[in-house]
């Protein structure tokens, strides 16, 4: 079989991908088989993880209530902080560890399922907290051992947490986030049922879509799988392994479906835009949980660790915030363009699938026409002007650099090597687009 000429073989490249995914239930009405799925799994006392405004909203009362009618010992914890952080992680373990539950369900965003992620995990093999994170920050300790079963129902459609081994915080005292990357950690089952997003702020859509598109996008245009060192084991080849044939199909197939219903979405929002856009986020999921995102994403950590005063509609608005999906695509325009000139006929084929008009336009020029093609969407969907709209300026730009340059992880899966004074410029782009 022959791949693109994208993946031809390197000395001491890897010649060997692997495809990782959770098992999937999608559909409406889903969240109401919850009991069975539990029962399946063997559950009999149930942690059922959310966020304070997500507990009180229709998906919880629907989980609660299918798992009870199986007869269930359902506690639900409503405390888990919207974009995690090292503390609200620990607690979250705490109530797990203290509660004996041999099962988990998490329903919300990102933050929930992320969250319930690490409390399954500390809860199973307690350890230092530092220890399982990634490496430089932590010691990237692997994972002993299977944890209990989780089920991972999203009611945003971003993050695609439902598919990925990783779970994501803010380590507070770094003012940087960083996160545990295991297949461990991966959720058991993923239920998605596209009626919750029906209650989605505007901006949340907004973000959401724009996550799912870096992921695809970072996905498809990452390193080649083939020109990553060849690990010494196969235990030892990464999730995050570049791009590969696999993942090319399904981040492809994510940015169309974005691309065709994420303006409409945030504008006007109908139904089937629902649907549409919580497959793309998990088609998305499973193509970055195996190939790995890249610079918007390892820039993205930066930019939400040292926020300032920018404190986003839609979110709670007790601090300030740069929500995920918002911290990364601000740096994505400037990265493509950066990346564009390595793999154009990647980046060309990405904004062709997220629609732009290619008429009497060069393959060539690809990293520029898909950075033109973001941020037209982004003006159409409400997101802020680059990296001065969630408020930093031209002296934050060495902060920003020393920040995202330990994400190693992420910054060498990227298309070309990028030293430091390149991030720097990197960052000095994404300060404004229009
Ligand atoms: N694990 C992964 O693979 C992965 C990947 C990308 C991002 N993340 C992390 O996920 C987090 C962001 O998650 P997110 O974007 O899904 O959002 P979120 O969980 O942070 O929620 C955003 C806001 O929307 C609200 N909300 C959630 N569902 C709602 C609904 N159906 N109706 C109304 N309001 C709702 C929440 O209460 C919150 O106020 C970040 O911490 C990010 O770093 C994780
Ligand atoms: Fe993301």
């Amino acid at each position: 079989m022959s791949f693109s000429s994208y993946f031809t073989n390197k000395k001491g490249g890897d010649r060997i991908f692997s495809v990782e995914a959770s098992k999937i239930k999608f559909g409406r009405g889903s969240l109401k088989e919850i009991g069975d799925d539990a029962t399946a799994l063997g559950m009999t006392r149930v942690a059922v993880f959310t966020d304070p405004k997500v507990a009180k909203l229709e998906p919880v009362s629907i989980v609660v209530e299918s798992l009870k009618s199986k007869g269930m010992d359902t506690v639900v914890y409503d405390q888990v902080a919207v974009e995690p952080t090292d503390i609200s992680f620990k607690q979250g373990s705490k109530f797990a560890s203290e509660g004996k539950f041999d099962g988990f369900v998490s329903v919300g965003g990102g933050s929930v399922m992320d969250t319930c992620k690490a409390s399954n995990l500390y809860s199973c093999y307690p350890a230092d907290f530092l220890d399982y994170v990634n490496a430089p920050i932590g010691k990237a300790v692997p994972v002993p051992g299977k944890l209990k079963p989780h089920i991972a129902c999203p009611t945003t459609f971003g993050t695609a947490s439902e598919c990925t081994g990783i779970a994501i915080f803010d380590l507070l005292e770094m003012e940087a986030k960083t996160g545990i990357v295991s297949p461990m950690i991966r959720a058991d089952i993923g239920v998605l049922d596209p009626s919750v997003l029906a209650s989605l702020p505007p901006l949340v859509r907004a973000a959401n879509g724009f996550d799912v598109f870096s992921h695809a996008c970072e996905s498809i245009t990452a390193r080649p799988y083939t020109h990553r060192p060849a690990p010494e084991s196969s235990q030892k080849r990464p999730l995050s392994q570049g791009a590969n044939p696999y993942s090319d199909i399904t981040c492809l197939e994510a940015i169309n479906l974005i691309g065709r219903n994420i303006v409409q979405a945030v504008n006007d929002p109908r139904e089937e835009n629902y649907g549409a856009l919580m497959f793309a986020g998990m088609l998305a999921g499973i193509g970055f949980g195996n190939a790995g995102c890249h610079l918007p994403h390892g820039m993205s950590y930066a930019v939400a660790g040292l926020v300032k005063d920018y404190q986003p509609q839609g979110w709670p608005a007790d601090h300030p915030m740069v929500p995920h999906g918002i911290s990364v695509i601000v740096n994505s325009p400037a990265v493509f363009r950066k990346t564009g000139p390595a793999c154009p006929e990647r980046h060309w084929k990405a904004a062709d699938a997220m629609g732009a008009d290619l008429t009497d336009k060069k393959m060539e020029d690809g990293g520029e026409i898909l950075a033109d093609q973001i941020i037209s969407m982004m003006r159409d969907t409400g997101i802020p002007n680059g990296l001065s709209g969630v408020g930093y300026s031209m002296s934050d730009l060495d902060a920003l650099t020393d920040r995202s340059f330990a994400q190693k992880r992420l910054i060498d899966n990227g298309p070309l090597p990028v030293a430091r004074n390149e991030l720097k410029k990197l960052f000095h782009d994404a300060m404004s687009y229009w």
